[in-house]
């Protein structure tokens, strides 16, 4: 017995010498140690040995296996140990490496300042509606009291998709919708692309405006005046100054146009303002007591005024771009010069 006892523990050894894994450890140890192993097989074979031999042979046979068990645990110890050093160093993450940043967009001048008008506006009172942008030649022109034959039509060369249908020329049309659905007291505000057949140096058929309608009791053109001096104060700095000065739009009555002192000079003269001291700004008026009618408010009650602005030609002002056609080509080095 001593002598398998002998050879077996040699057979361990042997079996032990270069193993490399965890993993091929667990199957030596099956080897001997399982339920089929060499050891267990010899326990199994205690049943033959005669009794009285039974007591040393079974002390002898314990001690075998508690010899392999230290052993293999012993190894086993040291192999989890490298392995998990192993581990510990391939899937190290450096946390003090920088992250990886996110390339942060600019907003497009326009944007920056459709955002700045809401702010201003809203600081006043008004909502925002936005109209849609394939409209009615009813909402565009027929109830802004442009009639089919009105040569104010020729003024916005339009884009029609139907006899009936067409891109908008204005955000007025918005002005409808809303006088149509609400009642006096409104004041809106809605921001909108709008579409002419129009393309040059200064002009795009597509571009942006923003458009103001106040209707209530009382309202005169000093309101809007008075509107128009604090606008005019938040866009372009105190100190900027509004004038009026006559001028037509169908929808309106009367109807202005509306300049700003030249921020860039004080008024003196320069090229920004070609010498005058003053920067056309935007379109208004009192709105045309026939649009009023026409939305089934009473004129003799309620007035209203309208005003609409481009709004890439106030994002020129403010930001001094020179050509309006960088605001449409998307050229992220112009772009980029916006971050905030
Ligand atoms: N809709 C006019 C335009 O596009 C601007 C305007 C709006 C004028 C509101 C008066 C009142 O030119």
């Amino acid at each position: 017995m001593q002598e398998k006892i002998n050879e077996i523990e040699q057979q361990i050894d042997e079996a032990v010498q270069d193993v490399q894994s965890s993993k091929s450890l667990q199957e030596i140890k099956l080897k001997f140690l399982g339920r089929t192993g060499k050891i267990s097989e010899l326990m199994k074979n205690m049943r033959d040995v005669p009794p009285e031999q039974r007591p040393s042979m079974g002390k002898l046979l314990n001690a075998l296996r508690q010899w392999t068990e230290e052993k293999f645990n012993a190894i086993e110890k040291r192999l989890k140990d490298i392995e998990l050093k192993k581990r510990y160093s391939d899937e190290k993450i450096d946390v003090t490496l920088p992250g990886r940043a996110a390339a942060d967009g600019a907003y497009h001048p326009n944007t920056l300042v459709v955002n700045e008008l809401v702010s201003i506006f809203s600081g006043m009172g008004f909502e925002v509606f936005e109209g849609p942008e394939i409209e009615n030649d009813y909402y565009n022109f027929t109830a802004l009291n442009t009639p089919a034959d009105h040569p104010a039509r020729d003024m916005q060369d339009t884009f029609y998709l139907a006899p009936e249908l067409l891109l908008r020329t204005q955000t007025s049309a918005g002005q409808i919708r809303v006088m149509e659905n609400k009642k006096p007291p409104i004041k809106i505000l809605s921001p909108g692309k709008v579409y002419r057949s129009d393309d040059d140096a200064t002009h795009s058929p597509m571009f942006s405006q923003m458009e103001g309608l106040v209707v209530d009791k009382g309202i005169t053109l000093c309101d809007l005046k008075g509107m128009l001096d604090e606008f005019a104060k938040k866009i372009f700095g105190e100190g900027v100054k509004t004038r009026l000065r006559p001028s037509y739009f169908p929808f309106t009555e009367p109807s202005v146009e509306v300049d700003v002192s030249c921020f860039e000079c004080g008024g003196k003269g320069c090229r920004l303002c070609k010498g005058t001291g003053w920067i056309e700004v935007l379109g208004a008026g009192m709105v045309n007591r026939r649009v009023l009618e026409g939305c089934g408010i009473d004129p003799d009650i309620y007035t209203g005024f309208a005003f609409g602005m481009g709004v890439e030609r106030i994002a020129m002002l403010k930001y001094g771009i020179n050509n309006m056609k960088l605001l449409f080509e998307g050229d992220t080095r112009f772009l980029k010069q916006f971050k905030g």
